[in-house]
């Protein structure tokens, strides 16, 4: 046994001292009595009595010793600024923000949305929301309308807070006539919308209803707001995510649990200090944004960047240069953000001075052998494979520096991180399977400190997606298939259900269909994700029309295909919008008439589609080939 792999036995096998050990880095108001209480299991209760802040954590804490040091350092190359906060100056636009919100009656456990790009009053409207003991729902801001209106229903938010815009790749994107039509389509319209008003993008603010951020701001300059200190179960965030239903789920996080599980992971899986500066390059909008751009680095006592931009403007060299004038130490980004830098000029990693940068983590998606080899050769710096989800809030399996240096294998995220108790398992018996079998990555329950403690306002959901789909055992299904290997190396094989993974982002197939569903000329329609070199997989979709001669007409065709992007655009946004759409008198169904998606996906990437018995009509699956 390793020392990575002695630290996890520890973990499962002696948990109360090992997790007592580690709640030792969270400042506790009232200390716990008990560490777990897992009487009603899959619900588990971490840190029983024991009452903390998030935002207490984050910022309060560090400001006997760190109120001077930047803590906060906003980057935008897309409106050319750079904003540096000190952990004092963060305390004070936290609590400005916090009063705020009070007065528009937000309070412990009220919900408040969060619709914004990578912008600084983000970051201080999610941590005055966790001050007041609020809990906030940041919605990524590449979604669109209807997908926000979902969120508002579900979250029902006392107050959104949004901006007039955000810019990607120099080009700005409206936020707030967005918001609107999303609060027009809900049934839960908030009393108050916060605005910040950046100057990208003018707009009308709805009379009784909107507030511009910068006057209140003003207004509360000087607040001081007490802490609202929340029992350990307490929700700190729901953030939604896709499954295989159209619906989003909200994923619910506790506080304690949390704060304890981005401590203990800012040391030994990101083998930080205080003092530290950390670089993700991911979105507020995303659980990596939330666990390792605002929470981990914060609580950490480390400073963090905030970039909005991308990774080739104004060159390729920008995030390198980052970390050299930022002097970085942990860096976190994404497989598809180096694969686009692969496109650039190589020179460009080593124009810069990378010394302080200790290593590079990576997760979000599949990260390819030749990528890693790429990235690792050309920056002379470990590489860190992780591999995790919305619903656990931090790495299931990553390699572990802060415990013991351990080699990496290229193509594998190493082994189980401590806490979680992860299993192969074949699907048919709900058996644990030995090396070298392909299975289901499960985790037997509890689930460890940090991760989801429901869905939002349906415990029945959570236990029936989560822990109902292996047979004869209640474990957590990742919906991920996996293997380890004869030296406990962990590899990743791809999703069991219909969740699709462009670019790092996590999408469900189903509200594609969904949405493509919705334009007229629809009968019905399959989306799946194909393989792409870029972007890891890509959104396909093969629709049937109502007019089937439309697909005999090449221009009538190619006209509706711009339609529907353009109603898959409008409604869910461009992160969800299909790379082809293409017409079909039929799709491949089985006889009972379940769509043969991995057949279409295998068809779609030339590979063999494998046992068609059950299929209804060959000829459906010769279309699909035709069509491409
Ligand atoms: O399929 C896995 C893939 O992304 C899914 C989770 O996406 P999301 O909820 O957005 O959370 C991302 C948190 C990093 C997983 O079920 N995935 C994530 N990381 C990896 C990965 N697949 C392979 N290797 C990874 N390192």
């Amino acid at each position: 046994m390793n020392a990575v792999q002695d630290f996890h036995h520890r973990s499962i096998h002696d948990r109360d001292r090992f997790w007592k050990e580690q709640a030792a880095s969270v400042f506790w108001e009232t200390p716990f009595t008990k560490v777990l209480d897992d009487s009603r299991l899959p619900f588990a209760k971490w840190f029983v009595g024991g009452r903390t802040n998030l935002c207490y954590n984050a910022v309060d804490r560090w400001l006997d010793t760190r109120a001077d040091e930047p803590a906060l350092i906003w980057v935008s190359t897309e409106v050319d600024q750079e904003e540096i906060y000190t952990r004092r100056q963060l305390f004070d636009e936290v609590n400005a923000v916090a009063a705020m919100l009070q007065a528009q009656g937000v309070g412990r456990g009220d919900r408040v949305l969060i619709y914004m790009p990578m912008v600084p009053q983000a970051v201080f409207t999610m941590l005055a929301c966790a001050r007041l003991g609020a809990i906030h729902s940041v919605v990524f801001g590449g979604f669109a309308s209807v997908n926000l209106a979902q969120r508002i229903d579900d979250a029902s938010p006392k107050v959104i807070v949004c901006a007039d815009a955000g810019s990607r790749g120099g080009k700005v994107t409206p936020y707030k006539p967005l918001l609107d039509k999303a609060i027009s389509l809900s049934k839960h319209p908030p009393g108050r919308v916060i605005v910040v008003n950046r100057g990208l993008f003018e707009f009308e603010p709805v009379a009784g209803r909107d507030l511009d951020y910068a006057a209140l701001r003003k207004q509360f300059d000087g607040a001081k707001v007490p802490v609202t200190w929340l029992e350990s179960s307490e929700p700190s965030y729901v953030l939604y995510t896709s499954g295989t239903t159209g619906k989003p789920k909200g994923v619910q996080r506790d506080t304690g649990g949390y704060a304890v599980a981005l401590a203990s992971s800012m040391k030994h899986i990101f083998n930080g200090k205080p003092g530290d500066t950390y670089l993700c390059t991911s979105d507020i909008g995303w659980v990596v944004g939330h666990s390792y751009i605002v929470y981990g680095p914060l609580i950490g006592g480390q400073a963090t960047i905030l970039y909005e931009g991308t990774p080739i403007r104004p060159d390729g060299g920008i995030l390198w240069s980052l970390v050299e004038k930022y002097k970085v130490q942990t860096m976190f980004s994404a497989p598809t953000a180096i694969r686009v830098l692969k496109k650039q000029d190589p020179g460009l990693l080593k124009k810069y001075d990378l010394s302080s940068l200790r290593a590079l983590y990576m997760a979000g998606e599949p990260l390819d052998e030749p990528t890693a080899q790429w990235i690792s050769e050309g920056l002379g710096k470990p590489i860190i494979d992780n591999y995790w989800q919305t619903e656990t809030g931090w790495p299931i399996l990553a390699g572990q520096p802060g415990i013991a240096p351990i080699p990496t294998k290229f193509g594998s995220p190493s082994f189980p991180v401590y806490g979680f108790d992860v299993r192969v398992i074949d699907e048919q018996t709900g058996q644990d399977l030995g090396p070298n079998k392909k299975g289901v990555v499960a985790i037997v329950p509890p689930l460890p400190p940090g991760a989801m403690s429901t869905i939002w306002n349906d415990d029945a959901r959570f236990v029936e997606t989560y822990f109902s789909s292996i047979p004869n055992r209640q474990v957590y299904s990742t919906f991920d298939w996996g293997l380890y290997d004869d030296d406990q190396y962990w590899f990743i094989l791809g999703r069991t259900d219909d969740v699709i993974n462009v670019a790092g982002h996590r999408l469900g197939t189903r509200e594609i269909e969904e949405s493509i569903n919705s334009h007229p000329a629809v009968a019905e329609c399959a989306v799946v994700g194909v393989a792409d070199q870029l972007k890891g997989q890509v959104a396909v979709g093969f629709a049937v029309l109502k007019d089937a001669g439309l697909i005999d007409q090449p221009q009538a065709a190619m006209r509706l295909e711009g339609e529907i992007m353009k109603v898959v655009d409008e409604q869910l946004g461009a992160v969800a919008r299909p790379a082809r759409v293409r017409f079909v008198t039929t799709l491949p169904k089985t006889r009972s008439g379940k769509v043969l998606r991995r057949a279409i996906v295998a068809v779609c990437e030339g590979r063999d589609p494998g046992d068609l018995t059950t299929i209804e009509d060959p000829s459906a699956l010769e279309q699909i080939k035709d069509s491409l």
